[in-house]
C-alpha cells in the first residue's frame, strides 16, 4: 500500500505547509509513491494559503505551495495516516493529547529523521522576520530528506 504522511504544526500555515511541498517534491524527484497532507492544531488560520513569508522562501527554491489550505488536525487523521510528522515539542504534545485509542498512525518529530542538524524542533518562524523562513526551509528540507529514506527503506 501506498506509505502516507501528515505533517503538523501549529497553524498550518508556515512550517507544515512548506513541509508537505518539499516532500512532495523530494518523494517525485526520487519516484517515491506517497500520500501527503499537512494540518495545524490551532484554528485561527483555516482555509488560508500559507503565510505570505512561508510562500516567498518556497518560490525563492523553486516551489509553489500557494493553493495549499490551512486545515485542523482530526481524529480520522491518526486511522487514515501511517505516519503524522510534528515540526515541534508542542505539536506533537498536542498531538499525543488528541491521539484516539484505536489510532494506527506512528507519531515522530520531523528533526528525529534529519542528519547533521543540532535541533529537535523545527522553530515556530511566525512572530520572527522573514530571516527565519530561510531557517525553516533548512531545517524542513533536512528532516524530509531523512524521513523520505526511512520510508524508502521500510516499503
Ligand atoms: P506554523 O506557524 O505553526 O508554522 O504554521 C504559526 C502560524 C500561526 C500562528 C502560530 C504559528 N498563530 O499563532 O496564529
Amino acid at each position: 500500500m501506498t506509505p502516507s504522511v501528515l505533517f503538523v504544526c501549529l497553524g498550518n500555515i508556515c512550517r507544515s505547509p512548506l513541509a508537505e511541498g518539499i516532500f512532495r517534491r523530494m518523494a517525485a524527484e526520487q519516484g517515491v509513491e506517497v500520500e501527503i497532507d499537512s494540518a495545524g492544531t490551532g484554528d485561527w488560520h483555516l482555509g488560508h494559503a500559507p503565510d505570505h513569508r512561508a510562500q516567498a522562501v518556497a518560490d525563492k527554491n523553486g516551489l509553489d505551495i500557494s493553493a495549499l489550505r490551512a486545515r485542523l488536525v482530526t481524529p480520522e487523521d491518526f486511522r487514515r495516516f501511517d505516519h503524522i510528522v510534528a515540526m515541534d515539542a508542542s505539536n506533537l504534545a498536542n498531538l499525543e493529547a488528541m491521539r484516539p485509542d484505536d489510532a494506527s498512525a506512528t507519531l515522530a518529530r520531523l528533526l528525529d529523521f534529519a542528519d547533521g542538524v543540532d535541533l529537535i524542533d523545527v522553530p515556530d518562524p511566525y512572530q520572527g522576520g522573514p530571516e527565519g523562513f530561510d531557517e525553516t526551509f533548512r531545517l524542513v528540507e533536512a528532516g524530509a530528506k531523512g524521513l523520505l529514506d526511512a520510508i524508502r527503506e521500510r516499503s
